[in-house]
């Protein structure tokens, strides 16, 4: 049999972990969530959920994952052979194809948005101009389709090159790259005139704000935002050789993801106030308030506007391919190792069937909008399926997983990378009760007001 493919190096472990992470979910997601639900109190939640709940579900996929060196499903069989446990390896093989399907409609509207950047410009003078232009875009049949179908087909690319020649080398060129771009982005940003007010919204918390709907919304924002529950941060850690520190590389992704979505807050909230936009304008909130932005600028200063223009939706765009790549690997990495295909053909099988459940999704903005499933359309029906429920309910298991299923010297075993780092007694402890006590308990509760609100 090949040998199993592993990350070269940590930087390239962390690389690729962040990659998955940081996406659409921080530049796209993440400012109108703030918006949404009332700006710095909003963020401090999910500062705190995403080191106390989402760090001990992404420990709980690594430990997973590196023990068992296989795909979802694989791992249940091998850590729990004969057990109803594999049903948690399958759904976790289809989790991430329904979520790359909606994300990579969202990821063909940035390819969109490039192309007009690099072409025509954004020229339209006002709010409502830009806004009608969106709407246009997303609510068209083919030009959404196709980018759809380009932004699937570049991800199919990558992937058929493997781990460490498509996956490996990828992120570690881009997440850089990203880190520089949102930055430069950022600067540009909090220097227009009436940006303040948009500092202002993302550093001042208005306690207030703060309810059950609003907790529930940063918890599961923070899940998105770290890829959890759905089998990614797994499939990834099976690549991951056991002398490395995964609570290290945890914490990196972690601790990376934070900052991107900081960054990526204060490179659109103060272009969104410049522009006298509510925070509140929903998912369309960068598509509109930053073409606005630009054609704004491009009226005195041209060049620097088309670049910085140009520079915005690369940052999406590589960003969105980064993650997705991660979902679509772990629909890979299933069918090559348990049903026998080949990787082409396993890249060739996962691309159909999210290209076609992506075309419904792209479709329910426009000839399909009156198609309602439980009162969402189909886009918004398998976003909030998979970032209020499958993502929870999965991240749920495999911290209970790992928690009361895996033997703890196991636990301990891959947490210490078998004895390799010299974690104290009761740093294992703490990190050991947050997988097994707190992380479940809060989980089911964010879970239960879910399903009420
Ligand atoms: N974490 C990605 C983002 O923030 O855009 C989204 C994501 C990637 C969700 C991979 C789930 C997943 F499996």
């Amino acid at each position: 049999m090949k040998e199993r493919e592993n990350f070269g190096s940590r930087f390239a472990v962390i690389m690729a972990f962040a990659g998955s992470a940081i996406g659409l979910g921080n530049i796209w997601r993440f400012p109108y969530m703030v918006g949404e639900n009332g700006g710095a109190a909003f963020i401090i939640i999910y500062l705190l959920s995403s080191f106390f709940l989402s760090l001990p579900i992404f420990l709980s996929e690594s430990v997973i994952g590196r023990r068992s060196h296989s795909n979802t499903f694989g791992a249940m069989e091998m850590l729990a052979p004969g057990t109803k446990w594999k049903w948690l390896g399958l759904l976790t093989v289809v989790s991430p194809l329904v979520i790359l399907s909606f994300y990579s409609v969202v990821g063909g509207w940035s390819l969109v948005y490039l192309f007009k950047a690099c072409s025509t410009g954004f020229t339209d003078s006002s709010m409502e101009e830009v806004s009608k232009v969106f709407g246009n875009v997303i609510s068209s049949v083919w030009p959404p389709l196709i980018f759809h179908t380009l932004f699937l087909l570049i991800c199919a690319v990558i992937i058929f090159f493997g781990v460490k020649s498509g996956i490996e080398k990828f992120s570690k060129i881009t997440m850089p790259l990203l880190f520089v771009l949102i930055v430069l982005i950022m600067i540009y940003s909090v220097n227009l005139p009436g940006a303040g007010a948009g500092v202002t919204y993302l550093v001042k918390p208005d306690f207030s704000k703060i309810t059950a709907s609003v907790v529930a919304a940063a918890v599961g924002q923070s899940f998105f935002s770290l890829s959890l529950g759905v089998g990614t941060i797994l499939t990834y850690s099976s690549y991951v050789r056991k002398d490395e520190n995964i609570l290290v590389s945890g914490i990196g992704t972690a601790s990376l993801d934070l900052l991107f979505a900081i960054l990526a807050g204060f490179a659109i909230m103060p272009a969104v106030f410049a522009a006298g936009i509510k925070p509140e304008a929903g998912p369309g909130l960068i598509f509109q308030t930053l073409p606005y932005i630009f054609s704004k600028m491009g009226e005195h200063l041209p060049v620097l506007s088309a670049s910085v223009a140009v520079l915005f939706f690369i940052t999406i765009l590589v960003a969105a391919l980064t993650s997705a790549i991660s979902m679509f690997e772990v629909g890979v990495a299933y069918l090559v190792e348990e049903r026998k295909f080949s990787r082409p053909a396993a890249t060739a099988v996962v691309f159909s069937l999210t290209w076609v459940l992506g075309i419904f999704c792209s479709l329910s903005f426009g000839p399909l909008k009156n198609f309602h499933i439980f009162g969402n359309t189909i886009f918004s029906f398998c976003d909030k399926l998979t970032s209020n429920f499958l993502m929870t309910f999965g991240g749920l298991l495999f911290t209970i997983f790992v928690g009361w299923k895996m033997p703890r010297r196991d636990v301990r075993d891959e947490i210490t990378s078998g004895g390799r780092s010299s974690l104290g007694v009761h740093t294992f402890n703490f990190v050991y009760f947050l997988i097994k006590y707190l992380a479940p308990a809060a989980i089911v509760l964010i879970f239960i007001s879910n399903l009420i609100l």
